[in-house]
């Protein structure tokens, strides 16, 4: 049985966080069931990932309590590092991940919607990192993401007293970039997930190297980076063909990721 489900829906592909019973809390195994569910999207023909929760509460309530519990501390920092690469794997895979967010995201599930490219959430959604409450800190990136994307007041206040914030406040402090009714969510989850994958592949994918791989560098190396992936579109059949129909003043062919 896997804790995580995985659909596909054209060029879209759908990832449910189902461990509904512990409201999708991620324990050893759902590290490994998403680290299979990631290893086997087929990124040539799916073009964006939706990652969500199963039921209607949660999206990730957080990493196990009860597994930690008693943990020694080799074992949770071993812990803390295989979801870490995990969700550095996310951050950076190929193409773009959107968070549907449709409940609670605490702890570690704040952070797995972190490591996404962009966060939606339904109007029930929450989001905490309340870790030290429980005498630790984030340790699936946490403590790194949330001050950047959000302001680092607002983050460090989240981190040093366990803030809840609910889905109005989160679109406030641009923690998610819209909020919707709980019915809405996938099929607004769905409809930016078709609209990303109507694009070039090619040009969203160096779109979003082109963001992680510059936005921490001074501006002279950032607009290096910024070259380097503009040149993947420049030759491509996708680009020869919009560009032309442009020109021609039609609609391109479909795009082929070629
Ligand atoms: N770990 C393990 N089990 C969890 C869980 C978690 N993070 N969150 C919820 N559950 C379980 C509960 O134990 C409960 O199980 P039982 O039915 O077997 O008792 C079930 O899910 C339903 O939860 P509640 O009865 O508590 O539901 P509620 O609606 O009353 O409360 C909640 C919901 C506010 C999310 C509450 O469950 C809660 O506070 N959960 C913990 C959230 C948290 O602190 N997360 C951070 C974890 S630490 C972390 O994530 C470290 C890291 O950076 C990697």
């Amino acid at each position: 049985m896997s804790f995580v489900e995985y659909r596909t829906e054209g060029h879209v592909g759908i990832i449910t966080m189902s461990r509904e019973k512990a409201l999708n809390a991620i324990n050893d195994q759902v590290l490994d069931d998403l680290a299979a569910v990631l290893a086997g999207v087929d990124v040539e023909n799916i073009r964006a990932l939706i990652i969500t929760g199963a039921g209607k509460k949660a999206f990730v309530a957080g990493a196990d309590i009860g597994a930690m519990a008693d943990m020694p501390t080799d074992e949770a920092v071993k812990f803390g590092r295989k979801g870490n690469e995990l969700f550095l794997k996310i951050e950076r895979f190929p193409i773009p991940v959107i968070a549907a967010v449709n409940g609670f995201a605490l702890g570690g599930g704040c952070e797995l919607s972190l490591a996404c490219d962009i966060r939606i959430a339904s109007d029930n959604a929450m989001f905490a990192l309340p870790e030290t409450g429980l005498g630790i800190i984030p340790s699936f990136g946490g403590t790194q993401r949330l001050p950047r994307v959000i302001n680092v007041g607002i983050a460090k206040e989240m981190l040093y007293t366990g803030k809840r914030v609910m889905a109005d406040e989160a679109l406030k402090i641009g923690l998610v970039n819209a909020v919707y009714t709980q019915d809405e969510l996938m099929d607004k989850a769905m409809e930016l997930a078709n609209r990303i994958a109507s694009k070039a592949p090619i040009g969203v994918r160096a779109a979003k190297s082109a963001v992680n791989d510059g936005i921490h560098l001074p501006m002279e190396q950032a607009i290096e980076v910024e070259l380097e992936n503009s040149g993947k579109g420049f030759g491509s059949q996708d680009q020869r063909n919009a560009m032309h129909a442009f020109m021609e003043k039609r609609k391109p062919d479909p795009f082929i990721n070629k």
